[in-house]
């Protein structure tokens, strides 16, 4: 399966000095659905839901991880969550998601989105740092990605991760033909790791979150 790093454009965000609090944990079948909504929302070619099936049952290589709403969020966080249109995000919905596959040494990012109504709060950050500190923890030793020339928010926040661009893949996206960026963060080593940590701790004062994927 080609890892989908296509994307629809990310309008002007504002940055709250805190986002309602978050619980990260494995995905399961029971997300499909509101997954696949947020994909068709952020991908110009969204995985179907047959695919999202297929990798959360194949838990050898594929490691998918969902953000979801707690169900302790305050009034302040409530009144945070109300989207552009009036419509409230509730306790325990899924509000982003992502993919790593992990096959000898290598994790492969396959997927990563936020829903539109919460990007720039910091919650991609935490996928993202969530999904390589589980990839060490099984052993990844560098970690790539493919990634829309075009797609600059997103190259922004991985190279806030270390990663650089090694290649380019042409026209590896069949929808309009733009050309793939591949980028790498290598060594995922120890050192790394507490980079991830540190990193982690300074979001900690953006967002209120409880990761039970790497816990
Ligand atoms: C890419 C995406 C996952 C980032 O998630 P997010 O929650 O909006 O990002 P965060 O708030 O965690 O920001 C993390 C970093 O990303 C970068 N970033 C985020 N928003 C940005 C923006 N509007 N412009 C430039 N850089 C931005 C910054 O480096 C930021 O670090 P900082 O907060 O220290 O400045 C999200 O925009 C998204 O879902 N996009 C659509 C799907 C997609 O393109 N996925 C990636 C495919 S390769």
């Amino acid at each position: 399966m080609i890892p989908r790093m296509a994307f629809l454009p990310t309008p002007a965000q504002s940055r709250p000095a805190t986002t309602p609090r978050v619980i990260v944990r494995r995905m399961t079948l029971d997300d499909i659905n509101q997954v696949v909504d947020i994909d068709h929302e952020s991908f110009s070619t969204p995985w179907s839901a047959n695919a999202y099936r297929f990798e959360v049952t194949n838990r050898d290589t594929s490691h998918l991880v969902v953000l979801e709403m707690s169900n302790d969020a305050d009034g302040a966080g409530l009144r945070r969550m109300l989207w552009p249109f009036g419509r409230r995000t509730l306790p325990g919905e899924v509000i982003g998601y992502g993919g790593c596959w992990l096959i000898t040494g290598e994790a492969h990012i396959s997927t990563i989105a936020i829903h539109p109504a919460h990007r720039g709060q910091g919650l991609g950050e935490l996928l993202l740092a969530s999904m390589l500190k589980h990839a060490i923890r099984l052993g990844g030793e560098y970690s790539v990605l493919e990634v829309r020339e075009s797609n600059a928010t997103a190259q922004a926040l991985y190279r806030k991760y270390e990663y650089t661009v090694i290649g380019r893949r042409k026209q590896y996206y069949r929808d309009n033909g733009e050309d793939a960026l591949l980028m790498e963060a290598r060594p995922l080593d120890s050192a790394y790791y507490r980079r991830i940590e540190t990193r982690l701790a300074a979001l900690s004062g953006r967002v209120r979150f409880d990761d039970r994927f790497t816990r």
